[in-house]
């Protein structure tokens, strides 16, 4: 028996049976072609069984699938490293891979937390966001604040000891350093998008006021970039405006294609670490870190964007986003926002969504509505044609 994700198992409707994937479309068992609005949780950017990662895979598989990095290495994963390190912006330099977004989490709150006691200090609070989610893992859990994901484990008290939740607003962040300052030992945002919270988009200057506060305060500043890397928010990363201590990567980094991640530190962080102690040492080491075919799946994936300038194709996908969504209204919307590849239909009662996904379903769309939203997050390999499907499927709902 399949356990299937987010859901109860004694009401859980027949998930679709995908027999072949290509471009944005998928194709079911019973003959149905299906637009994928959401990329696979985000992850398939340049769409299903693109012919040049699939090549980067099987080639490196005629070579070998995985080899660990406790006491190996190989060329994959030493340039990806080496790729991102030239990529990524300032110096986050220092790449540490593991298999998840999630794990990926834990392995920055575990740099941070320890960055702080390698030079002895007694920091032991974590600044996050309200709204925020950054996996399911307990940690994560903990930094997170969506009772729609985590309600089993309580809403405060004991799991969430340690942390401080605050709005995305710049008086609240103030405030919270001026309280907690001198006790932080990090603080972990999803950069201007806060997906899974709710597709909620704020300023950059709440950003920029966290970098300062973080330089004044001496804490370390966490960018969760697993949703919004790779173009998503209309940036290549967020991290290309404000510049955090330690970036976490994970979904679009393989294009999708494997689940891997990577937590990337600057040289102060990494400087931390560097010492004759070894209890000095980062002890965290997952099995699949590192897995050549996620990484060469990785580099090609990396070449493509840069290759095929997706950002532009990301400024075309938010252009006719905006001149379709221009005009739309209705009494149960109470927001549309719209964010690089990026939109989302906020409805005020949930129980507006319920039957979207098989209307979207039965118009050639696949759609996953979550709570009180209706978004999309397309590959960037759309075309006109089908973005507009997309958008049109999520309008006619309301019509
Ligand atoms: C911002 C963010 N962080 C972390 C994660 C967890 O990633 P994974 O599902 O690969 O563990 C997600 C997943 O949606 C995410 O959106």
């Amino acid at each position: 028996m399949i356990w299937y994700p987010y859901a109860q198992m004694k009401t859980l409707d027949a998930p679709l049976k995908i027999v072949r994937a290509e471009g944005v479309h998928l194709y079911t068992e019973d003959g149905h072609d299906l637009i994928d609005s959401v990329s696979s949780w985000w992850s398939v950017i340049h769409g299903y069984s693109h012919p040049e990662i699939n090549a980067a895979i099987s080639g490196q598989l005629e070579k070998f699938a995985h080899v660990m990095l406790g006491g190996l290495t190989h060329e994959p994963v030493q340039k990806l490293s080496d790729k991102l390190a030239e990529w990524l912006p300032g110096d986050l330099d220092y790449c540490f891979f593991s298999d998840s977004g999630s794990v990926a989490v834990e392995v920055a709150l575990k740099m941070a937390l320890q960055f702080n006691t390698n030079r002895g200090s007694g920091r032991d609070t974590i600044l996050a966001l309200e709204h925020a989610y950054h996996g399911d893992t307990f940690k994560a859990m903990e930094v997170g604040d969506d009772e729609d994901y985590h309600f089993a484990f309580g809403s405060s008290g004991e799991k969430k000891r340690g942390v401080v939740h605050i709005p995305t607003e710049i008086p609240a962040l103030e405030k919270a350093f001026a309280e907690y300052g001198d006790r932080l030992t990090c603080i972990i945002v999803e950069p201007l998008l806060q997906g899974a919270g709710g597709m909620r988009m704020y300023d950059v200057s709440f950003l920029e006021r966290a970098r300062q506060l973080c330089n004044e305060y001496d804490v370390l500043l966490i960018f969760d970039e697993v949703a919004t890397g790779f173009g998503r928010t209309g940036n290549r990363f967020v991290s290309d405006l404000v510049l955090p201590d330690i970036l976490v990567l994970g979904k679009a980094l393989t294009g999708g294609y494997i689940g891997h991640a990577v937590t990337v530190a600057n040289k102060r962080v990494w400087d931390g670490f560097i010492s004759d102690d070894p209890t000095h040492a980062l002890m965290h080491g997952p099995t699949f870190m590192g897995n050549a075919l996620a990484c060469s799946a990785a580099l090609k994936s990396i070449e493509l964007f840069e290759r095929e300038d997706y950002m532009l194709k990301i400024r075309r996908i938010e252009e006719i986003t905006k001149r379709e969504m221009a005009g739309f209204s209705d009494p149960r919307v109470r927001e549309v926002r719209i964010m690089g590849g990026c939109v989302c239909i906020e409805v005020t009662d949930a129980k507006t969504l319920d039957g979207f996904r098989k209307f979207a379903y039965e118009r050639g769309v696949f759609s996953r509505p979550f709570l009180k939203y209706m978004y999309a997050m397309v590959p960037y390999v759309i075309s006109e044609g089908e973005l507009v499907t997309v958008l049109d499927v999520m309008k006619e709902w309301f019509t």
